[in-house]
């Protein structure tokens, strides 16, 4: 069967075509229009014009996402319902009631959190084969950070969240505070290549006891850093700040993921959310995966970040089980998984 799906949870216009049945996943489009450069200017994400570049892109995006499919060839229309801007989210859940209303085709509604969850389940590149269940899943993105036991389809268990900062904002707003811009992930990254990852010693909140994260303190720390130096010295340093506070964030996301597989005796993870494109992050999984011969699934760089085949793919398990949305969806800032 022939699903859409929609994303407009943040600051990206997202929609994917998937063919899927029992026996096969196609991603036949994966269609992401980012706006980056309107975002860039301000250092984040501005929301009122984030809503309205959604309205503008929206119809582009969906008609290059079908890609000569009639919308009426659709079996279904998958949308995130939330948790993401509540402007942004309007959008696509405005779109995708109209084109169900028009059509007669089911509206899905999709949890972002569970999208980037199950994107593990999508073309993983090289034939991978996707994570037998139960799996330990990492979500780590601009605006979540959370550690779930993955028990089937539509079956999460929270282990652990972010208390402050999610680990992709951290890097937004140290990036803002280098100068770095808008978003500051793949910045960072690129910078930390060229730094020394020891050269400061940023601290690491590792919550002991929980599967909690935090990162507002690392956040506090690099500007306090920066506080004491003069311009100068900080552009000659730029590459260490990068690397050490890069260091930071791994070091907690790669111990705590550790801890918890350990703990809940799960030798499958699966790693995801923008911040899974991180080149040293992806690095250190992989070393600690094989430290603890635990089976690991970081998709591709695109299927990391905001994508609508990971909320297309989520839809057609909410459709299996019967879980349709009606015409008087509501989308939510905050919801729940
Ligand atoms: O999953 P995503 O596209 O959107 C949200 O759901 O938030 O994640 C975006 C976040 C941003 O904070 C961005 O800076 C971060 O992912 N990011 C990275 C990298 N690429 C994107 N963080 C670290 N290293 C990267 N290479
Ligand atoms: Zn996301």
């Amino acid at each position: 069967m022939l699903i859409l799906g929609i994303d407009t949870s943040c600051d990206d216009t997202a929609a994917s075509l998937l063919n899927i049945s029992d026996e096969k996943v196609e991603l036949v489009t994966n269609i992401v229009s980012s706006q980056n450069e309107l975002h860039g200017v301000y250092g984040g994400i501005v929301p009122e014009l984030a809503s309205r570049r959604h309205i503008e892109a929206i119809w582009q995006v969906v008609d290059r996402a079908l890609s000569g499919a009639g919308l009426g060839e659709l079996s279904a229309i998958s949308v995130c319902a939330g948790p993401g801007l509540i402007g942004s989210l309007l959008i696509g859940c405005s779109f995708a009631k109209a084109v169900s209303y028009l059509k007669g085709i089911p509206l899905v509604a999709v949890n972002h959190i569970e999208g980037h969850i199950l994107s593990v389940f999508l073309e993983m590149g090289g034939g991978t084969a996707p994570p037998a269940f139960p799996f330990l899943a990492l979500v780590a993105s601009g605006g979540h950070t959370c550690l779930y036991r993955v028990e089937g389809f539509l079956k999460y268990a929270e282990l652990g969240r972010t208390r402050d900062d999610a680990a992709g904002e951290a890097f937004d707003k140290v990036s803002k505070l280098l100068g770095l811009g808008y978003p500051g992930g793949p910045a960072i990254d690129a910078l930390a290549g060229q730094g020394d990852p020891a050269a400061m010693r940023f601290p690491r909140a590792y919550l002991p006891g929980t599967f909690d994260f935090s990162f507002s303190g690392l956040k506090t720390a690099v500007r306090l850093a920066l506080k004491d130096i003069t311009p100068k010295e900080q552009a000659m340093l730029m590459p260490d700040i990068a690397a050490s506070f890069q260091s930071a964030v791994v070091d907690v996301l790669v111990r705590k993921t550790q801890w918890a597989i350990k703990k809940q005796r799960i030798k499958r993870l699966a790693v995801s959310g923008g911040v899974a494109s991180n080149s040293e992050l992806r690095r250190r999984m992989k070393e600690m995966a094989s430290e603890m011969d635990a089976e690991l699934f970081i998709p591709p760089p695109a299927l990391c970040a905001d994508n609508a085949g990971m909320i297309a793919y989520a839809g057609y398990h909410h459709l299996r089980a019967g879980d349709i949305a009606g015409l008087d969806l509501n989308p939510k800032a905050r919801l729940p998984l």
